[in-house]
């Protein structure tokens, strides 16, 4: 079977090349699933430092002679199954630090015309301008920093069939009006039914305007869109085309996120047999300087710590839960003074919790192989893929009942318990004794361990694979090539 037409993702962040968080790793992976299934896909990503050399059969394959202040070319080769375009504009993408932020913390300033950029060379692109002659017949956008693509092709006579996803609407792409002309947008554009968002340019109201369809990560995050507490001022304009939008849950590398052969962890262990998960667990402790318990439920948390996420109620969620024996360790990094409360809780309790601050990859692997149950207490999760990892690794997803968590876990209730489906705890609100309760109920619950290797049996069997959202993807790329 072949996929229909040439498809090109275009978007900031892919693994393993980049990446800052979960849109990385779908663009990194749904690409493969494409693939299994005929689908000839290229991934359009900016060439940040050192991307280009990591390229097997790296080629130059388009020149641009001036984009957004300096030239820039566009090379295409390979890395771990995926075929990559990477958009080499030193002038925009060769920088130290932080893709998205400079040294103050604060977003690039040229950030709008970085990804402006990328955005055109995506829209140039689909116009034929690859030396090599490969044409996408489809483009598939991630998120703000891919939006402007949309615009660019608009009007063109032979524009290419255009899918939007959001992958989370709490960045937006703005940029001041008065930059229009800069960013080589049509000032006909500037207004509420096109790219004008409250006095400013949106790239993604740009894309969810003069997109065919609009998908994103999961269907409760899909509803939720529509409202004004999660539609973050554009529920109107995705309301006005909620014909066109279609929520698919995210699916995660089964291979690369593998118990059974992962090289990272101790020992290796499957649903059919869990005996190494204590291995894991043991080892985890002595690397964080906890003192070793089977006996005692091990929580663990990887999160980019920030605002979404609502880890600033575990440490008033964490005082009973430490009472009855619970032990946590944190790994993640960003919001400074979250940072320091959860790097405070752990200097309070040094028996109980441990924090690591940092981004560290081979680590994640270790605390899903080594707790009993994974932490997501977000206040939105658009899908959210620690959970997806948490399950397959038998660490009992303990999430907030919102997005795509809603969608994934299901909670140990009496009704679930009684036929046998649980494979995790939900809970609501996303408040301190809403969290707090759900860690009291995994207590209690892990002490009857019977039910709780059920509750791991579940978990570590609930399909999470990418092949049928990638088929529900390759549905939507029919409909809109037909
Ligand atoms: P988001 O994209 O909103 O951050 P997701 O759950 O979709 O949330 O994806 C987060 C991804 O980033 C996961 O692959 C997770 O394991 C990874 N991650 C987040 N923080 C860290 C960290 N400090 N170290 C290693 N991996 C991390
Ligand atoms: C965003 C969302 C997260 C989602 C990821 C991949 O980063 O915050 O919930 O899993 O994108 O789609």
């Amino acid at each position: 079977m072949k996929g229909d037409k040439p498809v090109l993702f275009v978007a900031s962040e892919c693994a393993p090349l980049v990446k800052t968080g979960g849109l990385a790793d779908v663009v990194g992976a749904l690409p493969l699933a494409l693939a299994a299934q005929g689908w000839d896909v290229r991934v359009l990503l900016p060439a940040y430092p050192g991307l280009v050399g990591k390229l097997s059969g790296a080629t130059k394959i388009a020149d641009f002679e001036a984009l957004f202040g300096g030239s820039a070319t566009v090379v295409s080769g390979t890395i771990a199954g995926l075929n990559m375009l990477l958009l080499d504009a030193p002038h925009l993408f060769e920088r130290p630090g932080s893709i998205y932020l400079g040294k103050d913390g604060k977003d690039w300033p040229d950030n709008p015309q970085r990804f402006a950029a990328l955005s055109f060379a995506a829209a140039e692109i689909a116009r034929g301008e690859l030396t090599d002659g490969w044409r996408p017949g489809l483009l598939h956008l991630h998120d703000w920093q891919a939006g402007l693509a949309a615009a660019y092709l608009a009007d063109d006579p032979q524009r290419p069939a255009i899918i939007t996803t959001i992958h989370n609407i709490a960045f937006q792409g703005l940029a001041p009006a008065f930059m229009l002309g800069e960013l080589n947008l049509p000032g006909a554009m500037y207004s509420a039914g096109g790219l004008e968002y409250y006095g400013q340019i949106s790239a993604l109201k740009a894309a969810l305007v003069y997109s065919n369809l609009i998908t994103t990560v999961s269907p409760t995050y899909a509803q939720e869109l529509m409202t004004p507490e999660f539609g973050m001022g554009l529920q109107g304009v995705i309301s006005d085309r909620k014909e066109l939008l279609h929520g698919i849950l995210n699916g995660i590398d089964i291979e690369q996120w593998n118990p059974e052969t992962d090289p990272a962890l101790p020992m290796n262990y499957s649903a059919k047999d869990t005996k190494g998960k204590a291995t894991c667990k043991a080892a985890l402790e002595v690397e964080f300087g906890l003192k070793p318990s089977q006996n005692d439920i091990l929580f663990g948390v990887v999160s980019r710590l920030t605002e979404q996420k609502g880890l600033d109620l575990l440490p008033l969620a964490m005082v009973e839960v430490l009472k009855n024996g619970g032990r946590l360790v944190v790994l993640g990094s960003g919001d400074v003074v979250l940072e320091k409360a959860l790097k405070q809780l752990a200097i309070d309790n040094p028996d109980q919790v441990a924090v690591k601050i940092g981004y560290d990859e081979n680590l994640s692997h270790r605390i899903n192989g080594g707790c009993d149950a994974v932490l997501v207490p977000s206040r939105f999760e658009p899908c959210g893929l620690t959970q997806l990892y948490g399950l397959r690794y038998g660490a009992l997803p303990i999430v907030s009942r919102t997005g795509g968590l809603a969608d994934s876990v299901i909670d140990a209730n009496p009704a679930a318990l009684t036929k046998g489906v649980a494979n995790g705890f939900q809970f609501q609100p996303t408040s301190v004794s809403g969290l707090e309760s759900a860690l009291l109920r995994a207590i209690g619950l892990f002490s009857d361990q019977f039910t709780w290797r059920k509750l791991m049996k579940n978990a570590m069997t609930h399909p999470v694979d990418w092949k049928p959202s990638a088929d529900r993807y390759i549905s939507l790329y029919r409909q809109v090539l037909a």
